[in-house]
């Protein structure tokens, strides 16, 4: 059953344990080290923000968690469970939404239950989790016909349906407008207090990191490893513009430019003193 008003639990606590990563560099002959002896708790139902300057190997630690790579060294659990492989118990949803274009939005949402041949056992859930993202108008449209927005509501609702302990979202929020994606993070909110799932979140978006996380981990420079967690005690719903939350993404600016990764941002620029610049609408990296 999907409970929203009740708190369902579902989440594992997370360990990765002086995890490095490395890849072949271009010249094929040296290798590129992505993650470097990274090591991180995460507690059951936590909402974790993952921040760093571009190539710093985020989505890299994210695939180890979900099973799509295995670490040079080090080890990943999940509970009491060790990651060799990936598992419908990790989901990730990613910046692109990546739905099937010849599947409605019902039939998106239920393709990993068939393809783990649970769609008879679970079919009442599949409505369920269509109203629980608010898409029930829209159950039979095909994705050319969604906003931006409701895609990823798809996305997302395509993940929580196969109950992850886990869910990994590498930038889920970063191709939408200014609006839709703070919309977005309200709904990402609720859907996280409704089942509790353990999450972990990549944004570039500082105000995004602070706005969502129980803490924030931010990596250093290429090749990553954690630089610092901060916790965030604010209630919420938060308020953007609390002097709390602004004294904090103050703190992280500052932690990016003691970081020494000024300069360094995924658009080249940097502003007075090497900090990044902020867009206008956000402090992005
Ligand atoms: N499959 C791969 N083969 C070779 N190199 C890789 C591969 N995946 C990642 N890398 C390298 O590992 C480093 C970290 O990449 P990663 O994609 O994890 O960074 P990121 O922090 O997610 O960056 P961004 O913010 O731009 O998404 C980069 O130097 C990248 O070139
Ligand atoms: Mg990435």
């Amino acid at each position: 059953m999907v409970m929203e008003n009740q708190a369902s639990n579902e989440g594992s606590a997370l360990r990765i344990l002086d995890a490095t990563k490395s890849f072949p560099a271009p010249d094929n002959v040296a290798r590129n080290v992505a993650l470097n002896a990274t090591t991180l708790s995460v507690a059951a139902g936590e909402f974790i923000s993952i921040i760093g300057p571009s190539g710093c190997g985020k989505s890299t630690l994210l695939r180890l968690i979900a099973g799509l790579d295995v670490p040079d060294s080090g080890e990943l659990w999940v509970g009491n469970d060790r990651i060799t492989g990936p598992s419908a118990e990790r989901g990730l949803v990613f910046q692109d939404p990546n739905l099937f274009p010849w599947l409605t939005v019902s039939r998106n949402i239920q393709s990993g239950l068939v393809a783990r041949g649970l769609l008879q056992r679970k079919r009442p859930e599949v409505d369920e989790f269509i109203r629980l993202v608010g898409l029930e108008k829209f159950a039979h449209a095909y994705p050319h016909h969604l906003s931006g927005g409701m895609a990823q509501r798809t996305a997302l609702a395509r993940a929580l349906i196969n109950h992850p302990r886990v869910l990994l979202l590498d930038e889920p929020l970063g191709a939408l407008d200014a609006f839709t994606r703070m919309r977005m993070q309200d709904e990402v909110l609720r859907l996280w207090q409704a089942r509790r799932t353990t999450m972990l979140l990549v944004t570039h978006d500082i105000d995004e990191a602070i706005y969502m996380a129980d803490r924030i981990v931010v990596m250093t420079p290429h090749p990553g490893r954690v630089e610092r967690t901060i916790t965030v005690s604010l209630d919420r719903p938060r308020q953007r513009n609390s002097p709390e939350f602004l004294r904090l993404r103050g703190e992280i600016l500052d932690l990016l430019h003691l970081t020494g990764n000024a300069g360094e941002s995924a658009n080249g620029k940097s502003g007075k003193n090497g900090l990044l610049e902020p867009e206008p609408a956000a402090q992005s990296l």
